[in-house]
């Protein structure tokens, strides 16, 4: 029996578009679920446009109350009886109590790599610090912001004349590698790590 994914997304749904084709044949998940916490996420209509059920939990009318938010996310898993997480680009901070209750079941996608640049503007610190690589990496979502074990990281150089767009531009498609590899591994019970480069795609 298929393990069933439920991918959260905020934005375009890039990644959750690489995970959710990733989904078919022998792997051992499906996506079950793509949830946004806006209805103008432009990944809902790619969910639809794919034949996946698709849920809005919009977080504003819950002002500062996350924990009534994240009831309503539970709602919505527990109904599409989800066994995995996927953040993908979910620009939500999660509380400890809601992750505590996934821990070893959710996984995200942060763009540089982990352990440098939590939180925002990843592309923007790691030129600004001078960096020669950037990347993206797949965690295990705990209560620590960013911080949870790194199960994959995709690496590119950073270029002379690169802005935070055009180092984004280039590692967004290595995220739509790794992502669906980590899942595939992690699915099928192998937490052992990935490691890709453009030198070692997959
Ligand atoms: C991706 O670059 C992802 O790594 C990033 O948001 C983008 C979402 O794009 N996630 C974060 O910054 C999480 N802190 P997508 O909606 O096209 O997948």
């Amino acid at each position: 029996m298929s393990l069933r994914v439920a991918i959260l997304i905020s934005g375009g749904g890039s990644n959750m578009v690489a995970l959710a084709k990733s989904m078919t044949g022998d792997h051992p998940a499906r996506t079950v679920l793509v949830l946004a916490n806006s209805a103008n996420a432009g990944g809902l209509q790619k969910a639809a446009d794919m034949g996946i059920e698709t849920a809005v939990v919009d977080h504003r009318p819950f002002g500062a109350d996350r924990a009534a938010f994240e009831a309503e996310l539970t709602k919505a898993l527990f109904v599409a009886n989800a066994d995995i997480i996927c953040l993908a680009g979910f620009m939500r901070v999660l509380t400890a109590d809601f992750v505590n209750q996934w821990q070893g079941r959710m996984l995200n996608i942060h763009p540089s790599l982990l352990p440098k640049y939590k939180g925002l503007n990843t592309h923007a610190r790691a030129i600004a610090a001078g960096d020669s690589e950037a990347g993206c990496s797949v965690h295990l979502v705990t209560a620590t912001l960013d911080g949870g074990p790194v199960l994959g990281q995709a690496r590119v150089p950073v270029l002379p004349d690169d802005t935070p767009d055009s180092l984004a531009a280039r590692i967004l498609p290595l995220e739509h590698q790794l992502y669906p590899a980590v899942l595939r591994k992690f699915a099928s019970g192998d937490e052992t790590r990935v490691n890709l480069s453009r030198a070692n795609p997959v």
